[in-house]
């Protein structure tokens, strides 16, 4: 049964070749030695993850990335200006890294997080670890130690609390693997900053059969159906003309809404406090008892973009 472990009982247990629910600032990962084909499969098989969506491997530094990848000028400017942090790069890969981790793929996805525990994790093992967000396949991913025991407690030996995540959705990821960059997924790192660096950027969020194949169209299911609304005033007319608006769940932002099963990602109209508060929010109201979820979507900027992204994924049967 999965219980709490410190980082020495936890990097032991990555040395022993077995997994771990790991901290890191934008959602717990279900870490592995990204050198052992069997912990690896121990992932997979874990959050019955197909085994064409490869891992992100982490690492603790720079030096560590052109260890495991081709590293360009371009990709170093990158991880200069944003590493250790949300962002993950798609690079080529060198043959430190096994098949199994890249689904096949000539590239490997690459990422230095920017927590402590996790980098104290990475530093004292002198592991690379690849780590999925730490949920079963389809599912939110978890933002605290507790979201990883109830998911996944009866499956793994363990999980290392390092507290609330910081950033609350995955990393955004960027394939620098050609000349052009391509955004394959929208996280923690909003484009806008990237673009400060990158210049123009297109933006390839691909759907089915993908080359970021968690970006599938249905994901991050909270059990429940959710109706997303562009507009606030559309969400409370719909709300006041249902038959039973306390059958209606609620997941909004903004002034507070006095409302039964609601919650508001950000009362201050903050992208990234909502962003952090997304997965809560969605659980809370998984659970809450509502037929339907009424979401308000987010502006499209900055990490609201992120999470109107999830938050249609999630919407999607
Ligand atoms: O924030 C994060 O990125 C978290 C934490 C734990 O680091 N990890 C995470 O991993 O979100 P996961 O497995 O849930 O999502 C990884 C995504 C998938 O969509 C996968 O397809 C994509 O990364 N990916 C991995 N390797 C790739 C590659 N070589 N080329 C393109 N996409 C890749
Ligand atoms: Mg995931």
């Amino acid at each position: 049964m999965g219980k709490v472990l410190s980082v020495t009982e936890a990097v032991n247990v990555l040395l022993k070749g077995q997994i771990v629910g790991l901290p890191t600032e934008t959602v717990y990962g279900l870490g592995a030695d990204a050198t052992n084909e069997a912990a690896i499969a121990e992932v997979f098989k874990a959050k019955n993850r197909p085994s064409f969506d490869p891992l992100i491997v982490h690492v603790p530094t720079l030096d560590a990335v052109k260890e495991i990848a081709e590293l360009s000028e371009a990709a170093e400017q990158l991880f200069l200006a944003f590493s250790p942090g949300p962002l993950t790069v798609v690079l080529p890969k060198k043959n430190t890294i096994p098949d199994l981790v890249t689904s096949g793929h000539n590239t490997v996805a690459v990422r230095i997080p920017a927590h402590p525990v996790m980098l104290e994790v990475l530093q004292s093992s002198g592991l690379y670890i690849a780590a999925p967000s730490a949920n079963p396949f389809g599912f939110a991913s978890p933002t605290t130690a507790q979201h990883v025991l109830d998911q996944l407690g009866s499956i793994i030996s363990g999980v290392v609390d390092g507290g609330p995540c910081s950033v609350g959705i995955e990393s955004t990821i960027v394939d620098m693997s050609s000349d052009a960059p391509k955004v394959l997924r929208l996280g923690g790192m909003a484009l806008e900053q990237l673009e400060r660096v990158l210049g123009g950027i297109t933006t390839e969020l691909s759907s089915s059969n993908p080359s970021a194949p968690g970006m599938l169209t249905s994901h991050y299911n909270p059990g429940t159906p959710l109706e997303l609304f562009d507009d606030r005033d559309a969400l409370l007319t719909a709300l006041k003309s249902n038959s039973n608006p306390n059958g209606i769940g609620i997941l909004y932002w903004g002034e507070t809404i006095a409302h039964g099963s609601s919650f508001n990602l950000s009362e201050l109209k903050s992208d990234s406090e909502a962003a952090c508060n997304l997965f809560k929010g969605l659980r809370l109201l998984g659970r809450a008892p509502v037929t339907n979820i009424y979401v308000h979507l987010l502006p499209e900027y900055g990490l609201g973009r992120a999470v109107n992204d999830r938050l249609q994924r999630a919407a999607n049967k």
